[in-house]
């Protein structure tokens, strides 16, 4: 009776079981094969297999059985093809990208991103990254094909939230590196330039979708920067990039999936890490990163139209100060708690260290095992009754007038 009942429990709780069954994706099995690049079939199962064993418990063990079998797997050749002009480029090649030459070139920590290419017609960009890290870049690719379908086949949450899908992976000619043949989100502002008039709707189509994904899956991005997150103001949608510290399941299972150590945490030694349950660590790194003085920003005038935000920024960081007192932090967390403080003084001359009203975002990255209560859903109602103020205040003054 009780393996009839374990085993009963373990068929029900897989994540691309679940996937299929809400029609999400319809067949992973074929979508992987075409959009990993990956030629032979067979590795793709292998692959699938591997991925729910991890999801199902992510252990060392499993993880190890993960890693050496995608180090193995051969994806396809990709070649770019440079060219002086996009237009007219609309060959169908499994392939080829065209690249244009001297195009835009965003360089990230880990790579380069081209801007200006196309794939079978399509406008992308293309995600490269050194061969040697093609476990997180293949994991990177799986989760954002996951979200991605996701958020376009689940009603609730199209209208509010999307993310560009991969179209394609390989490994470049030279063997140097591994890309991404990503679909370009066109019309779009940053969240870091948007205008202060759209920033709260923007943050609370944002909120929206965040919640909607939050409730049905475990899902936390844990690099939710200003540059990560994208809007679309005639869409009145966000949209999401950049998985490569993400983490994607549904509640069913106990794992994830998600790349080990990046430098910042390693779930072996942060457990805490190992299953996306925060809710609040995403939507609070977003703000802190809006206020933070850094050349990307505004800075003073900025704080004048909004002080809402800023308000937000500061009770934030008072509940991370009250949280992080009675947190059980171990031997390994306090270590990487004092090192990120010294980056951070380092960087800033102190004016967004800990301790100060308002920390800096990167702070975020060593505090995952603190959740609390400013989650997508909170800030959504924070920036209504936030509006609700204002336009108060302006009829007001309209009164008045009058
Ligand atoms: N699919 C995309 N559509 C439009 N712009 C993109 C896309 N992917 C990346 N970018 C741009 O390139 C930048 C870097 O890409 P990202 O995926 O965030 O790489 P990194 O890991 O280096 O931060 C982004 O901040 C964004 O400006
Ligand atoms: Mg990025």
């Amino acid at each position: 009776m009780v393996s009839k009942m374990s085993r009963r429990k373990k068929v029900m709780s897989q994540l691309l079981k679940i996937l299929e069954k809400r029609n999400i994706i319809k067949n992973v099995s074929d979508m992987l094969t075409e959009k990993l690049g990956i030629k032979d079939k067979k590795e793709v199962d292998t692959l699938l297999h591997n991925l729910t064993t991890l999801d199902q418990n992510f252990n060392r063990k499993n993880w190890n059985t993960f890693k050496s079998h995608v180090r193995k797997i051969i994806l396809k050749t990709l070649i770019i093809e440079g060219v002086k002009s996009l237009e007219n480029i609309d060959k169908p090649e499994e392939d080829i990208v065209y690249a244009k030459k001297n195009g835009e070139v965003n360089s990230g920590a880990f790579g380069k991103v081209l801007m200006e290419t196309k794939y079978k017609g399509k406008d992308t960009v293309v995600k490269q990254i050194k061969s040697t890290q093609k476990i997180d870049i293949v994991l990177e690719a799986i989760i954002n094909i996951f979200v991605c379908a996701v958020f376009r086949n689940t009603e609730k949450l199209q209208q509010y939230i999307s993310s560009p899908d991969v179209l394609t992976m390989g490994m470049a000619k030279s063997k140097a590196s591994v890309l991404i043949v990503q679909e370009k989100v066109q019309n779009t502002i940053p969240f870091y330039n948007l205008e202060a008039r759209d920033l709260k709707e923007a943050l609370s189509r944002l909120c929206s979708g965040l919640s909607i994904l939050q409730l049905t899956y475990n899902f936390a991005h844990r690099d939710f920067h200003g540059n990560n997150v994208l809007y679309n103001s005639r869409e009145k949608r966000a949209y999401i990039i950049d998985f490569g510290n993400s983490c994607f399941s549904v509640p069913q299972t106990d794992g994830s999936i998600q790349t080990v150590d990046n430098r910042l945490w390693n779930q072996f030694k942060q457990p805490y890490q190992k299953k996306c349950v925060n809710k609040s660590i995403d939507i609070c790194t977003l703000i802190l990163a809006l206020v933070d003085n850094d050349e990307n920003y505004k800075n003073k005038a900025y704080e004048m139209e909004q002080p809402w935000i800023y308000e937000l920024a500061r009770d934030i960081c008072k509940k991370y100060y009250n949280a992080f007192e009675t947190t059980n932090f171990n031997a390994e967390d306090k270590q990487r708690f004092r090192s990120m403080d010294v980056n951070v003084r380092n960087a800033f001359n102190g004016i967004y260290a800990w301790g100060e009203p308002i920390f800096h975002p990167w702070y975020c990255f060593v505090l995952g095992k603190i959740e609390i209560d400013v989650t997508p859903e909170f800030v959504k109602t924070y920036i209504e009754s936030a509006f609700t103020a204002n336009k108060r205040r302006k009829m007001n003054a309209l009164q008045l007038k009058f």
